[in-house]
């Protein structure tokens, strides 16, 4: 909007309720969305992102074990970096769908082993978003776990969603090379291979990057999608790519689960591949 407009629109809605309260707290509106940019090394010809998702601690079916599988092999190469997206506690709270009783431990001590259990890896965690076992938390109490546990890892904080900005290695202009990240927990995509598949992909319909990242479904999968972008700059039809990615789970089959007949979930982290020297990325799980 007109910068002009804008300011008359302000001091009418000041105007309007002012007296009631600060007009800057009754909502942003269209704020734009700022990409969170991360620099990494120019002397990387690649790195790898490695989404850790679902650990569900407090779960008596959460694998520690896996996990620290992962931060080992992350730790064993300054090129591996982690984003973290929801769901790292289980918080079977009262009113959630999850059994209360079921928990190893209650929500506080479940926090307090997500901090401990990811300490190793802290300095290689490039962001974090919340999941809907955190939201239970925030729901009943207004208290950010998420915010939390990313404040005392000291990384970003995203919320629901992410969007990265990650500049690494050198193109042969001598520039990085520069990769866009939308990461969100996500949602229900029914139960079937199909349906969440499809419903990853659908994502690219509400936010565009080069990599999509959602999680949730406990479902690990990657395909990639080919995607012709008209370039008015240029002329031409330019080729491109998006990178889903469904970052799978650390549980294997919760009481639920097992009660609703979902199968149990392959476990562990994909792992995303950027070249640094050319733009390109792979994925593997
Ligand atoms: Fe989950
Ligand atoms: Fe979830």
């Amino acid at each position: 909007m007109e910068q002009k407009k804008e300011k008359r629109l302000k001091k009418w809605l000041k105007n309007l309720v002012g007296d009631l309260v600060d007009p800057e707290k009754l909502g942003q509106g269209n704020k734009p969305i700022k990409m969170h940019q991360i620099k990494l090394s120019s002397q990387f010809d690649h790195f790898h992102l490695i989404p850790i998702s679902d650990l569900h601690v407090g779960d008596p079916q959460f694998n520690p074990i896996k996990l620290l599988a992962y931060e080992e092999w992350i730790m064993s190469k300054e090129n591996a970096f982690v984003v973290l997206n929801g769901d790292l506690v289980d918080a079977a709270i009262k009113n959630s769908i999850g059994d209360v009783y079921g928990n190893a431990f209650i929500p506080g001590m479940q926090i307090k082993l997500v901090h401990k259990l990811l300490e190793p890896i802290k300095d290689r965690i490039l962001a974090v978003v919340s999941g809907n076992h955190e939201d239970r938390i925030f729901k009943e109490t207004g208290i950010d776990i998420s915010e939390w546990i990313a404040d005392k890892l000291g990384t970003w904080y995203g919320g629901d969603e992410a969007w990265l900005e990650i500049h690494v290695g050198k193109g042969k202009n001598g520039k990085p090379i520069v990769y866009t990240v939308y990461m969100t927990h996500g949602w229900g995509a029914g139960r079937t291979p199909g349906a969440k598949t499809n419903n990853l992909s659908k994502m690219k319909e509400i936010s565009l990057a080069d990599v999509i990242i959602a999680s949730h479904t406990h479902f690990m999968t990657t395909h990639h999608e080919p995607i012709r972008i008209p370039d008015i700059r240029t002329g031409f039809v330019r080729e491109d790519k998006i990178v889903f990615v469904s970052s799978g789970a650390y549980v294997g089959r919760p009481t639920y689960a097992v009660r609703k007949g979902i199968p149990p979930a392959k476990q562990g982290s994909p792992n995303i591949w950027f070249d640094g020297r050319r733009k390109d990325v792979h994925s593997s799980i």
